[in-house]
């Protein structure tokens, strides 16, 4: 998504996946950067870290004391994909995280950026707003699993296994006004956390995004905790993150601290940044190409397999009319 995709913000020459997390000058290093508020979240938290697996320190799934009694959480079976689950390795090391790298390898360096604890605003144009304990909510909403279809607006795609509840749950909770058209969402804005907001002055950090109330609405669209049956890695976006399966990727943003309700039209980020190349509504169409390539086919992570994109990537029944409301004017971009 990015105009030069070869910079990157760390010399990686002694990084590997697998040896990312031990590699000890990288982390000295990450720490040197990071605050001492950091640091004493994560010594409060060390008792939980004993009971992680090495395989789960690679992973950067958090540590965090609720995640034996959440994950994995009761399988939806309404949401099931006819095609293999992409393999969690590489799923867990094939990121776009802009706070943390610009070349796919946030799991590099997400080791300073501490998802719990953790707090989200729901605000705006509504009867009840709240600023959530993350806590607080992953206990008020009963967690599903739900195995989607995922699309990069670049055209790779996977299949994935989400935990987590719909937003629509969460948006009902607050009681929205009828005046509330629109959805905004922000991600964290820690620098001292995030090497990419502080060195990557061409974006204007926090991440946000925004959709249409109708879509925030749609059953379909899911505030996910967790992925393969455990809590979200960080580099996944921990402690949660929104996906809206239809939609291209970059609209479902990760970690995020704040949903707004409002009647603004929001802004979103990679809008902002280069708005001939990445809309407002972003649904998945194979007919309507990227101004630099095509959208008619995507490649499968890990075998590479070429098959064709679907419309709404293959979600079109269940957008429940929104395709012949909302988006009627063919108004997918
Ligand atoms: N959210 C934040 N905060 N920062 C990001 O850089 N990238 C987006 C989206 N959400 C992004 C984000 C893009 S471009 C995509 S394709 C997906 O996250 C990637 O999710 P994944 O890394 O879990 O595959």
């Amino acid at each position: 998504m990015i105009n030069n995709p070869s910079r990157k913000y760390w010399n990686e020459a002694s990084a590997s996946p697998e040896t990312h997390y031990l590699n000890r000058r990288h982390f000295i290093r990450q720490l040197a950067a990071s605050s001492g508020a950091v640091m004493g979240a994560g010594l409060g938290a060390g008792s939980v870290a004993a009971a992680l697996s090495d395989r789960e320190k690679m992973y950067n799934i958090p540590e965090h004391a609720l995640s034996d009694k959440l994950y994995p959480a009761k399988i939806n079976p309404a949401y099931k994909v006819k095609r293999a689950l992409t393999p969690k390795d590489e799923v867990f090391t094939y990121n776009n995280f802009y706070e943390f790298s610009l070349d796919k390898k946030a799991h590099r360096y997400v080791e300073p950026f501490q998802p719990f604890p953790w707090q989200i605003e729901v605000t705006g144009l509504c009867g009840k707003p709240k600023k959530w304990d993350i806590d607080e909510m992953l206990k008020a909403f009963p967690l599903e699993e739900r195995t989607y279809r995922f699309r990069c607006v670049e055209a790779w795609a996977m299949t994935v296994p989400w935990t987590g509840f719909p937003l629509k749950s969460l948006i009902e909770k607050c009681e929205p006004d009828a005046k509330a058209k629109y959805v905004r969402f922000v991600s964290f804005h820690r620098p001292e956390q995030a090497v990419g907001q502080r060195e990557n002055k061409d974006y204007s950090w926090p991440y946000y995004e925004g959709v249409n109330i109708e879509e925030a609405m749609n059953p379909l669209a899911f505030v996910a905790t967790g992925l393969y049956g455990k809590q979200l890695p960080k580099q996944s976006g921990a402690p949660l993150r929104i996906v809206f399966p239809w939609k291209y990727g970059y609209k479902g943003p990760k970690s995020i601290v704040k949903i707004e309700l409002t009647d603004q039209k929001p802004h979103t980020f990679w809008n902002d940044a280069m708005s001939k190349e990445y809309g407002y509504f972003s649904n998945v169409n194979p007919s309507k190409p990227h101004p630099r390539w095509s959208q008619s086919t995507e490649r499968l992570l890990v075998t590479g397999q070429r098959v064709a994109t679907r419309l709404y990537n293959g979600y079109e029944q269940e957008l429940e009319g929104l395709h012949k409301t909302l988006y009627k004017n063919g108004e997918v971009f």
